[in-house]
């Protein structure tokens, strides 16, 4: 298995697909994707134009469906939800699909969503990534973080490095034998560096600091929680993504 972490979508490459893509967007969108499955949501299907999401989402019966709308970090008005973890609870999502659109996670999943197999990723799910990978041993894997508008995020980065280092942890592989490039060097010293103090590193982050102006402080500490959830947001058609266990 040879990792190659990208800290944007823009990063990857056009002119080949890897066995497995994992999307990272701790801030929040793979984190509250995988929030929506572990509480019980029917699936998760993701759309980076707004007006798509209405449209398709229109046909669902309101019962069965969550419109999910983020822009800058706030909702979209005239949606049920913005893209906090917090507000998906069993309640709200049990039986129902996420419709949703997000300032950048969604537009990393459609960038990647060619690969054999899709994932979602975050802390709150890391070793249940990290479980999948071991079991299947993809020979190529791609770790994308979804940044901000085409800029790197420290928190993706760190969540990458999160995972490679899940791997290193159970097998005997070396950081050389498992990067497939400078990048996953880089993600394991970051997130070895702040792996105890996750909140704090998103507290450096451009984009925790602009869910800070916004007074999102409890999402930032419910993002920082690592390995709390046993679910994996696998795509089972492109744009749909189920919990995989
Ligand atoms: C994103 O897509 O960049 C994030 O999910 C935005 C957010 O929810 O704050």
């Amino acid at each position: 298995m040879k990792l190659f972490v990208y800290h944007t979508p823009e990063l990857t490459p056009t002119d080949k697909v890897p066995e497995c893509a994992i999307a990272v967007d701790v801030l929040r969108a793979t984190t509250t994707m995988a929030t929506v499955l572990a509480a019980g949501g029917e699936a998760v299907q993701v759309f980076s134009d707004l007006d798509q999401l209405m449209q398709v989402s229109e046909s669902w019966p309101p019962e069965k469906r969550l419109r999910a709308g983020e822009r800058g970090g706030a909702k979209v008005p005239g949606f049920d939800i913005g893209n906090s973890p917090l507000d998906c609870t069993p309640e709200i999502v049990r039986g129902r699909r996420l419709f949703i659109s997000t300032t950048n996670g969604t537009r990393t999943l459609q960038r990647v969503q060619r690969a054999q197999a899709v994932l979602a990723a975050a802390f709150i799910n890391r070793s249940a990534v990290v479980k999948y990978l071991l079991q299947i041993q993809p020979e190529t894997v791609w770790i994308v973080g979804s940044g901000w508008e085409g800029s790197f995020s420290l928190e993706d980065t760190a969540c990458a490095g999160a995972i490679a280092c899940g791997i290193l942890q159970q097998t005997q592989s070396s950081p050389d034998e498992l990067a497939g490039n400078d990048e996953v060097i880089n993600a394991i010293a970051l997130y070895s560096q702040w792996k105890d103090n996750l909140l704090g590193l998103f507290h450096h982050a451009s984009h925790g600091k602009r869910l800070l102006r916004l007074n999102c402080h409890e999402d930032l500490k419910y993002c920082s929680q690592a390995d709390i959830l046993d679910v994996l947001p696998i795509q089972k058609e492109p744009g749909v993504l189920k919990n995989y266990y």
